[in-house]
């Protein structure tokens, strides 16, 4: 496809929940005809944290060529989709201080009229994932950025129930990503494309 929409996938994950979320959102987007960029931020977590919990070492040792993000994949893009796990209600400090980063992008207003979108995580039902989504999505407004959510736009939202984005009940580590999460990523991800393409071929006409 001639000039596709591009699309970068940010995302902080330490157990690796978040990581099969944004694996499932770039192949449903590369699949929409995007140009993906897939990165992880930089963990700020030390090693002693990191093996106290098997499943947090595997996920960096299974992530390591997985490119770190640098400003330029936010200001490359026509889309970001940002994930984080829910941490007591709110982003993970690793996503907010890539985000910090990116002060002199934002002063030169080289983050606005980008479309953004998120997904999260958490082990409880009720854990606080609507607020992470809502805590993240305070910072595109501050972007100048276009807010796309996935909505009930489609009948599979209904399943997994977040209108606000993309997100997973993990339950510690019993329940892996399924068929009703990455259905819903699927959406999301046409979604951005979608109307990251249309603003694209709007702004160029
Ligand atoms: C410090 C910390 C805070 C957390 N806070 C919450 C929370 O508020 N609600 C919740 O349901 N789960 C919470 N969790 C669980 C994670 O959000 C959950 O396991 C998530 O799916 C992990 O995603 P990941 O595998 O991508 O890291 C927390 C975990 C940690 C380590």
């Amino acid at each position: 496809m001639s000039n596709p929409v591009k699309l970068s996938v940010i995302y902080y994950s330490s157990t690796g929940v978040g990581t099969e979320i944004a694996n499932t959102l770039v192949a449903e987007a590369e699949a929409a005809g995007a140009e993906v960029r897939l990165r992880r931020v930089p963990e700020l977590a030390p090693d002693a944290a990191i093996d106290s919990n098997p499943a947090w070492r595997a996920n960096v040792e299974a992530t390591r060529s997985v490119p770190e993000a640098t400003p330029d994949d936010v200001v490359w893009a026509d889309a970001v989709i940002f994930g984080s796990p829910t941490r007591f209600g709110n982003i993970a400090s690793q996503l907010k201080q890539f985000i910090d980063t990116l002060g002199g992008q934002w002063a030169q207003g080289q983050l606005a009229d980008k479309i953004y979108s998120g997904f999260t995580s958490s082990s409880t039902a009720h854990g606080g994932q609507e607020s992470t989504l809502l805590a993240l999505y305070n910072t595109f407004h501050h972007f100048g950025g276009i807010v796309v959510a996935p909505g009930f736009t489609d009948g599979a939202k209904f399943a997994d129930g977040n209108p606000y984005g993309t997100s997973h009940v993990d339950a510690q580590g019993a329940n892996k990503v399924d068929d009703v999460t990455r259905a819903a990523a699927a959406v999301q991800a046409r979604r951005v494309v979608a109307i990251a393409r249309a603003l694209k071929n709007g702004q160029a006409s």
